[in-house]
């Protein structure tokens, strides 16, 4: 059973196929991070018109790095809620348009659900890693390809009950999974994403786009106890997260507070490479503390029997290092899965077919704003 997965929520066109819900036969993903690196964050016009360009050369891609054509799916994926309403109408009308002439069911699958079951993904040795020497930049110019030439197993089976914490760039949200298809969220940020974290303290720290990557590479070179940023836990019981005090707290810190401090309040502070890694690792380990206190609360108010993490912040070095010695077996996704992809989607879809949750053709894209999930 192949199931062609789309992806087009924020700022990466992605088109998958995944065969039986877990093996990766092509993986193609068109990264926008270059049109928005000068905006230090994603412009949603801008957005939307790149998917347009990229999403018939990426589906093209995906089927052809396969060795499929449109005749071998069994079904068509897409990852319909949440997200930007221009980019994931993209994908929304590329996926009903392909199912219906194909005549194959079409699955809606939320981004956020898919970002779990990227644990699940079997990375076979042929998959190229985004970033590494193995990858390729794709025939078309639209992205990066990683064919899966010779998946193996990877046999990994979550415990169910499971916390899932899904951190990203639009993201920091809990949940119960009582199975792949029973997800309730439970505790979600009030504020920032930690990855939006992430993001905005690079960009106040006169560091690159997306920030996640950078602090973590600088935060392995710091020290995480230099600088006591404060840890906002909301109360004795919350499972909800707020990280907006935090970024504040750096932005106070390198550049002083406002009518107290006599510190240049415009463009990037003045910080030797020493003092820059030292914040770095210092929010890193704020946010990291966070996070897994508030996985502990979650795994003691479920009962659950392993943790899942997915999202770009699930890359972390820091944070999958805390989370090694944890009390239950904690599940990441392999790192050419934890940022968006429509691998994801496509894996999760193969249960929702199972299960006959398929969509109709006048399927909605639902934004942020319109759903919480
Ligand atoms: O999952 P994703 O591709 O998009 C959303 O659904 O939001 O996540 C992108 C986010 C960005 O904010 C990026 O800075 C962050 O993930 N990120 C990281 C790391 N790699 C990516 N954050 C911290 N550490 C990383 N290694
Ligand atoms: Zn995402």
């Amino acid at each position: 059973m192949k199931i062609l997965g789309i992806e087009s929520t924020c700022d990466e066109t992605g088109a998958s196929v995944v065969e039986d819900g877990r093996v990766v036969r092509s993986n193609v993903v068109a990264s926008q991070v270059e049109l928005h690196a000068r905006y230090r964050g994603v412009v949603p016009e801008i957005a939307s018109r790149a998917h347009i360009e990229s999403i018939l050369p990426v589906l093209r891609e995906a089927l052809e790095a396969a060795g499929c054509e449109l005749k071998d799916i069994d079904a068509v994926a897409v990852a319909y809620r949440p997200g930007l309403i221009g980019s994931l109408l993209i994908g929304v009308t590329a996926a009903k348009a392909l199912a219906w002439s194909i005549g194959r069911p079409l699955i809606g699958v939320d981004h956020v659900h898919g970002h779990l079951y990227s644990v699940m993904l079997e990375e076979g040795s042929g998959v190229r890693v985004q970033g590494s020497e193995n990858a390729r930049e794709s025939k078309t110019g639209t992205g990066t390809v990683f064919p899966s030439l010779n998946p193996e197993p990877r046999t990994l089976n979550p415990s169910f009950p499971a916390v899932g914490l899904v951190c990203s760039g639009g993201h920091t949200a809990l949940y119960h999974l009582k199975d792949w298809l029973d997800v309730e969220l439970i505790g979600t940020t009030i504020d920032d994403a930690v990855g939006e974290a992430y993001d905005k303290v690079a960009a106040l720290l006169g560091l690159g786009y997306p920030g996640g990557p950078i602090i973590d590479r600088l935060a392995a070179q710091g020290n995480a106890k230099a600088i006591a940023f404060p840890r906002s836990l909301m109360g004795r019981e919350s499972l909800d997260f707020s990280f907006s005090g935090l970024k504040t707290a750096v932005l106070y810190h390198v550049h002083g507070v406002p009518g107290k401090d006599q510190k240049p309040s415009h463009g990037p502070p003045i910080l030797d490479e020493g003092q820059l890694a030292d914040v770095a690792a210092s929010f890193q380990a704020a946010c990291v503390d966070v996070i897994v206190k508030k996985i502990r609360r979650a795994v003691r108010r479920t009962g659950a029997n392993s943790v899942i993490v997915g999202g770009g912040v699930s890359a972390n070095r820091g944070l999958r290092e805390a989370l090694k010695a944890f009390e239950i077996p904690v599940h990441f996704p392999p790192l050419a899965y934890c940022t968006d992809n429509a691998a994801m989607s496509a894996g999760l879809a193969h249960l929702y077919l199972a299960a006959g949750r398929t969509s109709a053709l006048d399927l909605d894209a639902i934004t942020y704003s319109q759903f919480r999930s």
